[in-house]
């Protein structure tokens, strides 16, 4: 958008938005399969469907027919029964991303073949809060697979969104999520796209391009997941701070106030925003530089300027309208409490490095690629472990762990400003990061990776082996 309509935008916002949004679509959301009397029993086809997409018709990958998957919304203790029926023409898994539950249950290594259902069965965990999400985790063939439309965000309620502060706000879900398309299908992935992830010219939100959301209230709290497979996401909404309330695994102790805030691939974040007047404002994404690697000649392989995480420009991801008059509601004042740990209770300390080969396009931790068969690590259920992680590469790399959460300790040696529970890191070119591994009571294998999914195909995760 040029500055001029930019101006004129904020200058006439009601005026000039009320007669083009008539007749417009409301603010789409994915359906939501909600739990009822402490259950949540679903059947979940995994399959190529027609969607219409930005506008258009597509032939997506589906969970459950729609692009995003439908939302579970599940309560702590619940238990959660979901069939998984594979009629895509490849086998596939599911991965219960971010949820602190049995390896054995979230199983990275397990194999459903084409034409065959398998029982995923667990309860939800008591202490258990925040927005986490599902998709496939087959070896090799996650980025595809993601790319292609499999994903669904999960959301497990909490007595503290009971408070008032939270309770009278207007909650929406964001799913950020990229696409290509080409003949109505996902683009296939390029060789570049196996070395940088892949990037779509589309940039959805719930698979809607640019939509509007005209709120009712003054106060939104707003579950934002990043489900593509390569894009970061370098949030800003105009003339509003974003309040975050919470990270990956769910509540911060108190809202901790962003000007901006970059969601990398894999990572959740919950923010209020909380309009002071009335106007439209847009939520953009920033440029961000992950270093992605240009090779001779082929600066212009993304798709009108816009596919390449280097776009210099600004873009628009939704527009946001403000309530007449509004008046937001005061922030809360605490969250939730987190377990203060400290470094000096840690029985081991563990050093991770994350490596490229472009050249060959491999990916290593460690300097190994990926073995189902091979142990990286072995810990013990109760520990506290430190884990330092270092991008010795040239791109970003967001670290994931599955099955334990974890606190950020410090950034190239700068402590990390608040205390949060997540599940995915992101790791610049060069850097340093501290994290604190409380291991779970979650005995068995589980893995760590690169959630840019084509640098995980590629063999950048490890295997855990808690005991
Ligand atoms: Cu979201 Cu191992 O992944
Ligand atoms: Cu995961
Ligand atoms: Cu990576």
């Amino acid at each position: 958008m040029n500055t001029d309509r930019r101006t004129l935008l904020k200058l006439t916002a009601g005026l000039l938005l009320s007669p083009l949004a008539r007749g417009q679509a409301s603010f789409p959301e994915p359906p939501v399969l909600k739990s009822r009397e402490g259950l949540l029993e679903v059947r979940l086809k995994a399959a190529p469907t027609p969607v219409t997409v930005a506008g258009r018709e597509a032939r997506l990958w589906t969970y459950g027919g729609s692009f995003p998957g439908p939302t579970l919304r599940v309560r702590p203790g619940d238990a959660v029964r979901l069939e998984l029926e594979n009629l895509l023409p490849e086998s596939t898994n599911l991965h219960w991303h971010g949820l602190p539950i049995p390896p054995k249950v979230d199983d990275p290594f397990l194999e459903i073949p084409a034409k065959e259902t398998w029982s995923y069965a667990f309860t939800v965990p008591r202490d258990l809060a925040g927005t986490f999400w599902y998709h496939p985790h087959l070896h090799g063939r996650v980025a595809p697979q993601l790319f292609a439309g499999l994903a669904g965000a999960i959301v497990v309620e909490s007595p503290v969104d009971g408070i008032p502060e939270l309770r009278e706000a207007e909650e929406h879900l964001l799913v950020l999520k990229d696409l290509e398309l080409a003949s109505g299908r996902p683009a296939a992935h390029t060789p570049m796209d196996w070395i940088n992830g892949k990037e779509g010219n589309l940039l959805l939100v719930n698979g809607a391009s640019r939509p509007t959301l005209r709120a009712s209230k003054a106060t939104l709290r707003l579950r934002l997941l990043n489900a593509s497979n390569a894009r970061y996401y370098r949030l800003q909404l105009e003339g509003h701070p974003l309040y975050l309330i919470a990270s990956d695994g769910g509540f911060l102790e108190e809202p901790y106030e962003v000007p901006e805030l970059l969601l990398a691939p894999g990572e959740r974040a919950e923010v209020l925003v909380r309009f002071q007047k009335e106007g439209a404002f847009r939520l953009l994404a920033l440029p961000y530089d992950r270093g992605v690697h240009m090779m001779g000649g082929m600066e212009h392989m993304g798709h009108g300027g816009m596919a390449m995480g280097t776009s210099q420009r600004p873009q628009t991801l939704l527009t946001l309208v403000a309530p007449p008059r509004p008046k937001p509601l005061p922030l809360p004042k605490a969250l939730a409490k987190l377990p203060a740990l400290s470094p000096n209770q840690a029985r081991v300390t563990r050093r991770i490095t994350f490596t490229e080969d472009m050249m060959a396009g491999r990916f290593f931790i460690n300097g190994k690629t990926f073995d189902h068969r091979r142990v990286d690590f072995r810990g013990r259920v109760g520990d506290l472990e430190v884990w330092e992680l270092e991008n010795q590469g040239d791109m970003d790399h967001p670290f994931h762990l599955h099955t334990h959460p974890f606190q950020v300790l410090s950034v190239n040696g700068k402590a990390f400003p608040y205390r949060a529970l997540k599940d995915v890191v992101n790791l610049k070119a060069q850097e340093v990061v501290r994290l604190l591994v409380p291991l779970k009571d979650l005995p068995g294998k589980t893995v760590f990776h690169c959630h840019i999914v084509e640098h995980e195909d590629r063999g950048m995760m490890g295997v855990l082996e808690v005991g």
